[in-house]
């Protein structure tokens, strides 16, 4: 599936699938300025870490265009830059997309705006389609950890939604498909509040033909407690330079369970999702989203008034709890200080 991220040179805008309806409707949600830009990261109606790493390249290109009747437009276009790596503060992917376009601006720094925003844009193109040819490799070498008959659990959705198309986790699960692995099937974690795994995990496979049951997020014990669950898999939105894994709150106790039930536990995303910066998962900045979330399924409040609810959106693994982080250069394995570090020195990265 790649039709949820598009960019309409027609309309000169950025063409997103809403994910916050699905799958109930299929509505496009055009994003035309900077503004709508963050208005979709902050309400996900596009979400996931390097699908939102795609779109900030897009909006930067959008905002190259906006500034144009700005007197010192660099100045204006910086702020621009920098309200949309700050639109959400968990994925190192946002503001890696952003640093990407800085990076072409430092390098043609005598450009136009014109010829910028046209630069930005074929660059937004070109990382868009790394995305999905970086997902593809993943899968293939992620295929290895996966057996015939294998049931995967996975938590969100860290799938082509979440990516510029055939997605991190789920890309494993499709390169062991791909590579001829029989009878595999899905456990997708409902991962309340956003219901990632109910909607759009499920939505997904179902579209593709992978067989998938949905189950509560609290049935993750007793699924593995009855030998239901052979691996586990899940992304993240960004893993520090020891290995430790951040991804939707409530990966950390999927990965407790997994270690207590013998069940391996892996990790699946680009080089681009490790922050080397980042020396562990504590030191991660952790969205704290709109307690409505929480307090209301649709419209319909489900806590009582003025009670306080905690909306923590994302949780630290600590890399002892995983068995290998799956990238498109191959499996890393523990100790992932070093196995990290010769990743990047290979890739030719700093
Ligand atoms: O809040 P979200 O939906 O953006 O969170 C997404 C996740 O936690 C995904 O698991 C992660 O970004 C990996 S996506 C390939």
């Amino acid at each position: 599936m790649e039709r949820h991220i598009r960019y309409s040179h027609q309309d000169n805008a950025l063409i997103l699938l809403d994910q916050r309806y699905l799958p109930a409707r299929e509505d496009d949600f055009p994003c035309r300025t900077t503004q709508d830009i963050i208005y979709a990261l902050q309400t996900m109606v596009v979400r996931g870490a390097p699908a939102i790493g795609v779109t900030a390249a897009y909006g930067c290109a959008l905002a190259a265009r906006e500034v144009a009747a700005e007197a010192d437009w660099k100045t204006a276009l910086s702020h621009r830059l920098e309200s949309i790596a700050e639109a959400r503060p968990t994925a190192v992917n946002l503001r890696w997309g952003v640093e990407r376009m800085k990076k072409l601006w430092a390098a043609n720094s005598t450009a136009d705006r014109q010829t910028l925003a046209e630069l930005w844009l074929q660059e937004a193109t070109r990382i868009h389609k790394e995305d999905i040819a970086i997902n593809t490799r993943m899968g293939a070498h992620g295929a290895a950890v996966i057996d015939d008959d294998d049931t995967v659990m996975t938590h969100c959705n860290a799938g082509a939604l979440a990516t510029a198309g055939y997605g991190t986790a789920l890309g494993v699960i499709r390169g062991a498909i791909d590579a001829g692995k029989k009878n595999i099937s899905v456990i997708a974690n409902e991962t309340r509040p956003f219901l990632q795994g109910a909607r759009l995990t499920a939505y997904e496979l179902k579209e593709d033909g992978i067989p998938v049951t949905v189950a509560c997020d609290n049935a993750c014990g007793l699924l593995m407690r009855r030998g239901m669950v052979q691996k586990v898999v899940v992304g993240a939105d960004r893993i520090a330079a020891n290995g430790d894994a951040v991804n939707k709150i409530g990966t950390y106790s999927v990965a407790l369970l997994a270690r207590e039930h013998g069940v391996p536990f892996y990790v699946a995303a680009p080089l681009s999702t490790i922050d080397r910066n980042t020396p562990t998962g504590d030191h991660t900045p952790i969205e704290d989203r709109t307690p409505r979330e929480v307090t209301h399924v649709g419209d319909t409040q489900i806590t009582p008034d003025g009670v306080p609810v905690f909306n923590f959106a994302f949780d630290a693994t600590p890399a002892a709890l995983i068995a290998g982080i799956i990238t498109e250069v191959g499996i890393l394995r523990p100790p992932y200080a070093e196995s990290i570090a010769r990743a990047f020195n290979d890739a030719g990265l700093e």
